[in-house]
């Protein structure tokens, strides 16, 4: 009996466990897809746990990462369906690790994710009854990301150069891609679609802009040599802020460019390994077709 008269079940209503769902992966050069799966995740339970492995497990099973530790883990950090994040995990996912952070189901794309001998990760979590699936993206991996970037530094130009178009970043995703991705990270309410180069008098106005905010890195000028900032610095409104990270696109390619023999390996090596994996389901379920004749 409590202070207040009530029996435990009485005083408070029901407590059901929540469910908590884990999701792992390497999420190299984080992209709306991930993102995209990290909501459909949350769906699932009530608490997101998402657990990375780390760069030497990645470039064991998949090869160079992009993105450092550390750059990973903020970047699913600032994902809004995120809840937790566990750090340095290893790439077969056992019922174990699952209980260790007391997490209820493990849920991955579904797409066929083996290991680097070609084993399903996710063996042991299918035969426990706690794997759960969701849709994959289409359009869009890191893989995918890393060939664009891969073209683009090997037209025998450095990254700096290939980067820049007319004085802007060249685009490597689609507008409605950016789009995603922005709307994915915890601090962003809106996304203006579309919205011009320039911050006009008239948009300051019509959105209601208390400040105009720019990180450390450079601005570029309109094509005229104009500021595109100038309405919200003549108005006072304008600070830079420092984001706590070096890293920009620029530096991306500058590192892909950097190790592109690597690189090149680890995209040959993933679609040889599709292929195989591939060539082995097939094989399994003639095999089965056989039996059941
Ligand atoms: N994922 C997804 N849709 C995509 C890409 C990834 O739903 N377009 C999911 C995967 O199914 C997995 C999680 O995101 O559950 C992390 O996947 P990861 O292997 O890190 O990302 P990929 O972009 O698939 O990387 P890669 O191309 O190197 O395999």
């Amino acid at each position: 009996m409590s202070s207040n008269g009530l029996t435990e079940s009485e005083d408070a209503p029901a407590t059901q466990k929540q469910v908590r769902v884990w999701v792992d992966g390497c999420f190299d050069m984080v992209h709306f897809g991930h993102a995209n799966a990290l909501r459909q995740a949350k769906l699932m339970g009530d608490i997101l746990v998402v657990a990375l492995h780390s760069n030497a497990d990645i470039t064991a099973h998949k090869g160079l990462p992009v993105t450092t530790e550390e750059e990973r883990y903020k970047m699913i950090r600032a994902i809004k369906w995120v809840d937790e994040v566990i750090e340095d995990i290893p790439c077969y996912t056992s019922v174990e690790l699952l209980e260790k952070h007391n997490c209820d189901i493990c849920a991955h794309g579904d797409d066929f994710a083996a290991n680097a001998d070609g084993v399903d990760s996710y063996a042991a979590v299918k035969t426990a009854g706690k794997y759960r699936e969701y849709k994959r993206t289409e359009g869009v991996s890191t893989t995918d990301l890393l060939q664009r970037l891969l073209q683009m530094t090997q037209q025998h130009l450095c990254a700096n150069e290939v980067n820049r178009y007319e004085g802007r970043s060249y685009p490597i995703m689609s507008l409605q891609q950016r789009v995603l991705s922005v709307l994915a990270c915890k601090y962003v309410s809106d996304v203006i679609i579309g919205a011009p180069y320039t911050v006009t008098e008239s948009m300051l106005d019509n959105l209601k802009v208390d400040y105009v905010l720019h990180g450390q890195t450079p601005v570029y000028p309109n094509k005229d040599g104009s500021d595109p900032y100038e309405a919200p610095k003549t108005r006072g409104i304008y600070r830079t802020i420092e984001s706590g990270s070096a890293l920009t696109t620029d530096v991306i390619l500058q590192r892909i460019y950097e190790h592109r023999l690597e690189y090149i390996r680890r995209n040959s090596a993933k679609e040889a390994k599709e292929e195989r994996v591939l060539e082995s389901l097939k094989k399994r379920r003639d095999s089965a077709r056989v039996a059941n004749v």
